[in-house]
């Protein structure tokens, strides 16, 4: 069981002066810091998703971000940085390359997974010899990680197995009563978790596609292997786990699940064969009686005949489409909808990211044409 908390919700407001230097003296970021150094739990914005942090020194103060997520165990957590200083004693050493990524990308949405430093507490890693390392583009949390003078632990702030949040009310909604406080910095701005890259190995790994993309990295690194996207994914209860080790042991839950029940559309015959199946999914669907919704872009939003309609953006704006995903499956979340279609995207560049979490939330539901 998850203790019970008053959580405190603090607003930063969009017009105050919001450099780093400034927040970390912001009332509502002392008092968060606080929280932080008393061993507590605090959501706070990055610019991906909503994360739920503590003290990545502290095992005490990391299981509390387990019990209230009801998080697997087995799952590590990423560490949250504010600058490279803070590396000391977080990973062990890294190569000239991870430096040159960090200098390239951050502050931002990648994650570098590299040997780990003996500060990092035991729960963070999951008892793994390795440690995920970022720092967030987002002054809010750039703040509180100086303020609470720590590096932060924080997976995304939501129920395990919910869409993650990209604003401070989805939190909310998930954890009100089980953490301490949210710091509500407004609606993230990437929208989808941040690119997971493994260093430890001779070859770099892809773990996680994001919004820093194989493209991207590819251009620094040269060729990156993509860790294979294993059918278990879907379905660790009828896995044998010990036989299904993922290098991320995240890869292996079902992620990002709305409540009702999401399936995706192939692209693979072309647009008009996609948004006619969908058509058709849609009429049988009604004639059941059932609550639908469809997740489309702009040029497909006026086709449907659904009770919840809604348009990720424009079809070529793949950033735009990323950064309203989770949005949208809150969104048909809260309107209590049975069947959710989803339109399809081609997956390169960000597209890669996009599909990866769609899947996960579909549970390898998918229509062919
Ligand atoms: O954008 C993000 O990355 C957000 C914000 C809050 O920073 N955080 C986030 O955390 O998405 P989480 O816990 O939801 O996802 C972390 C992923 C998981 O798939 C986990 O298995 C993987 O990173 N991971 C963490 N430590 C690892 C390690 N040492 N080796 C391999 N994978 C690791
Ligand atoms: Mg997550």
């Amino acid at each position: 069981m998850a203790s019970q908390y008053t959580t405190q919700l603090w607003t930063i407001p969009a017009f105050v002066d919001n450099s780093v230097d400034n927040l970390v003296n912001h009332p509502h970021i002392q008092a968060a810091a606080q929280l932080i150094q008393k061993q507590e739990t605090v959501a706070f914005p990055t610019e991906t998703v909503y994360g739920l942090g503590a003290d990545a020194c502290s095992n005490e103060a990391v299981h509390k971000i387990f019990q209230a997520k009801g998080r697997p165990q087995d799952n590590p957590l990423i560490v949250h940085i504010a600058n490279q200083d803070m590396l000391a004693g977080l990973v062990d050493n890294f190569s000239d390359e991870a430096k040159q990524l960090m200098d390239r990308f951050w502050p931002g949405p990648l994650t570098l997974v590299l040997p780990k430093g003996n500060r990092v507490c035991s729960r963070v890693t999951a008892g793994l010899e390795s440690v995920a390392v970022r720092m967030p583009a987002h002054p809010v949390a750039l703040a509180l990680i100086k303020a609470a003078n720590t590096p932060i632990a924080a997976p995304s702030a939501n129920r395990s197995g919910k869409p993650s949040p990209t604003r401070a009310e989805h939190v909310w909604r998930d954890l009100a009563g089980r953490i301490a406080a949210i710091l509500d910095g407004g609606e993230t701005k990437v929208g989808l978790e941040s690119t997971v890259l493994d260093l430890t190995e001779d070859r770099p790994v892809l773990l996680r596609p994001g919004s820093i993309t194989l493209e991207q990295l590819e251009e620094v690194l040269g060729p990156v292997r993509v860790e294979a996207e294993l059918v278990a994914d879907d379905n660790p209860v009828e896995t044998d786990q010990s036989a299904f080790k993922p290098r991320s042991p995240g890869q292996k839950y079902r992620h990002y699940a709305p409540e009702g029940e999401l399936c995706l559309v192939s692209l693979e015959k072309g647009l008009e064969p996609m948004r006619q199946a969908i058509k058709l999914a849609l009429e049988k669907d009604r004639r059941e009686g059932l609550k639908t919704a469809v997740l489309t872009t702009d040029d497909g939003a006026a086709r449907y005949d659904a009770d919840l309609v809604i348009s990720l953006g424009p079809r070529q704006q793949l950033d735009q489409v990323a950064s309203r995903l989770y949005e949208a499956l809150h969104q048909v979340d809260q309107a209590g909808i049975a069947k959710i279609y989803a339109e399809t995207f081609p997956e390169n560049q960000v597209g890669k990211a996009i599909m990866n979490r769609l899947r996960k939330a579909a549970g390898g539901k998918v229509i062919i044409p």
